[in-house]
């Protein structure tokens, strides 16, 4: 009858088990998000001229990180950033263009947006080429 009794219990006790298991699984599962999204706030905490579009949470990490100049707003370093922050960065956030995928064409249709629609001053043909050139190999949907 002891014995009885005490294999029930056991019998419920294992029944728990699983429920139990299932549980502690979660908590570390939860845990283990936790300092993963902790850790990725902290990395992002040390930069705060990092450009948006390396936040992006499921963003394919680049293999190498591009070179950014924290001077320009975080823009790759490249032949054409300084022109490039200094002419876009007038009006708004440079994190407005950072954060762009854009194709050649949308890149072109926008330069002539911003001048016509938004104001900005249109600039002599070698400035706009290297901008543009610029914009299209840092920002680029298609490469
Ligand atoms: C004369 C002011 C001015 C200059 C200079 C300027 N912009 Fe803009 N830009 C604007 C305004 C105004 C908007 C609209 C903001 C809004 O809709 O909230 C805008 C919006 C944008 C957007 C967002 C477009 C969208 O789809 O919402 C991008 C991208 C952009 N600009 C890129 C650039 C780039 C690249 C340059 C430099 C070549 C530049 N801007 C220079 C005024 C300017």
């Amino acid at each position: 009858m002891r014995c009885d009794l005490m294999g029930m219990t056991r019998g419920r006790r294992r029944g728990r088990r699983p429920a139990g298991a299932v549980l502690r699984r979660a908590a570390w599962l939860a845990a283990g998000a936790a300092v993963l999204s902790a850790g990725v706030a902290a990395a992002q905490g040390y930069d705060p001229m990092r450009p948006p579009q390396q936040q992006v949470p499921g963003a394919a990490a680049p293999e190498t990180a591009p070179e950014v100049d924290p001077e320009l707003g975080g823009l790759p370093v490249g032949p054409g950033a300084e022109d490039t922050f200094y002419l876009c960065s007038a009006c708004h956030s440079i994190s407005l263009v950072t954060q762009q995928r854009l194709t050649d064409e949308r890149w072109d249709y926008l330069w002539t947006w911003m001048i016509e629609e938004q104001g900005m001053p249109e600039q002599d043909a070698e400035t706009r080429e290297t901008i543009l050139d610029y914009l299209k190999t840092h920002f680029s949907a298609e490469r």
